[in-house]
């Protein structure tokens, strides 16, 4: 029985779930598993309702008690964060960054993989050029939060941002990189993106594990390097280049939008946050879109390919077949459905968002 615990958060984030809610009811009965679900109202506007502060989280937006029921589940379901009536970072931060950090869902996996039929703002590049993978540390770096002010407010004030790279912290997220390269076995070669020629200290240490780990273990993969800025123009340039990047949490921030773009944008771009040993939470990259919402005019493919996702790690995690066969079974309607829609972008696909979840379900 494959439990799911279901947050469809806000704006359109509980249509394009429903979407992959649907999907997943289809392809359950055609390959025969049991799933069950639950709903976890953790909107902004649930915050808001229970008293919580818009401009500074003065409550928990998730509970203690709601993450330890939340850990109970093979995975979790999560549509978009963000509500114009809270501002920036309160949700984002006490929700979105707390499950991530709470679960140790170290491994933010990005696929920027062109579908078929889809446009790419890229002349001359298709479904084989944009191809590749990109595996983002998810606990570390710029995002664990450490910094502070000095004289606050005043003309002198100072603010200090901290980047982190533990050995610990990166050499598991390498690890999972060189095994998800070989297990790909696509060109075998895992890219390492960061910016050694200025981070001298915290790059330094991604760099000498890099190739320690890569000589020791992982000899038949090709090991390659860019710096940040460069791989940002060789995915506008030579996208095809690419097997899978591994990268330091916020330039893979970074760069996963520009992936994101490359592949026919938010509206296809799916993520995952893993825990391989835990519970990985899976989402669309895109936001929460509040000026679409409850218009049916989202789309819901990234949903739906992020459930695809969600299926082929956790059937993969737990051994079981079945639900690894419905990931890749969605993946492949996916790929069948595109190619009939006007446009990946909310508004302009010629269908609406219930009929696009319609037609993926008609593609199984
Ligand atoms: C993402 C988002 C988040 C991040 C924000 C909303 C905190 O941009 O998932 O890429 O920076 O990781
Ligand atoms: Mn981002």
């Amino acid at each position: 029985m494959l439990k799911i615990a279901v947050i469809g958060g806000d704006g359109t984030g509980p249509e394009v779930v429903a979407e992959g809610l649907k999907v997943l009811k289809a392809v359950a009965e055609k390959e025969g598993f049991s799933y069950q679900t639950k709903d976890y109202d953790l909107s902004g506007q649930a915050y808001l309702a229970r008293g919580g502060d818009p401009n500074l989280q003065n409550i928990p937006v998730v509970t203690d008690e709601q993450i330890d029921e939340l850990r109970k589940y093979d995975a979790i379901y999560l549509g978009a964060v963000g509500d114009p009536n809270v501002a920036p970072g309160v949700l984002e931060v006490g929700l979105l960054l707390r499950l991530r950090f709470e679960l140790d869902q170290y491994i933010n996996l990005r696929p920027v993989h062109l579908y078929p039929g889809v446009y790419t703002p890229l002349k001359d590049k298709g479904p084989d050029e944009v191809n590749f993978d990109v595996l983002r540390e998810n606990t570390e770096d710029l995002y664990f939060g450490g910094g502070g002010f000095l004289r606050k407010n005043t003309p002198n004030e100072v603010a200090t941002q901290e980047m982190i790279a533990t050995r610990f912290g990166v050499e598991r997220c390498l690890r999972y990189a060189f095994e998800f390269c070989r297990k790909k076995n696509y060109k075998k070669m895992l890219t390492l993106v960061a910016k050694t020629n200025v981070l001298t200290y915290a790059h330094d240490l991604w760099w000498r594990a890099f190739n320690e780990i890569g000589d020791a273990d992982y000899p038949d993969i090709k090991r390659d390097y860019n710096h940040v800025d460069a791989c940002c123009m060789w995915f506008v340039k030579n996208p095809e280049y690419y097997d899978t990047i591994v990268v330091p949490n916020m330039f893979g921030d970074i760069i996963t939008d520009l992936g994101a773009m490359i592949q026919g944008g938010m509206g296809v771009a799916a993520g995952g946050n893993i825990n391989p040993n835990g519970t990985s939470m899976f989402e669309p990259i895109g936001g929460s879109a509040p000026k679409y919402t409850g218009k049916n005019v989202i789309n819901p493919i990234a949903a739906i390919a992020s459930l695809a996702m969600l299926l082929r790690v956790v059937g993969d995690q737990k051994g079981d077949q079945a639900v690894a066969n419905a990931g890749q079974r969605v993946e492949e309607a996916i790929k069948k459905t595109c190619p009939k829609m006007k446009s990946q972008s909310a508004n302009q696909m010629g269908f609406g968002t219930s009929e696009v979840g319609d037609m993926v379900c008609q593609a199984l």
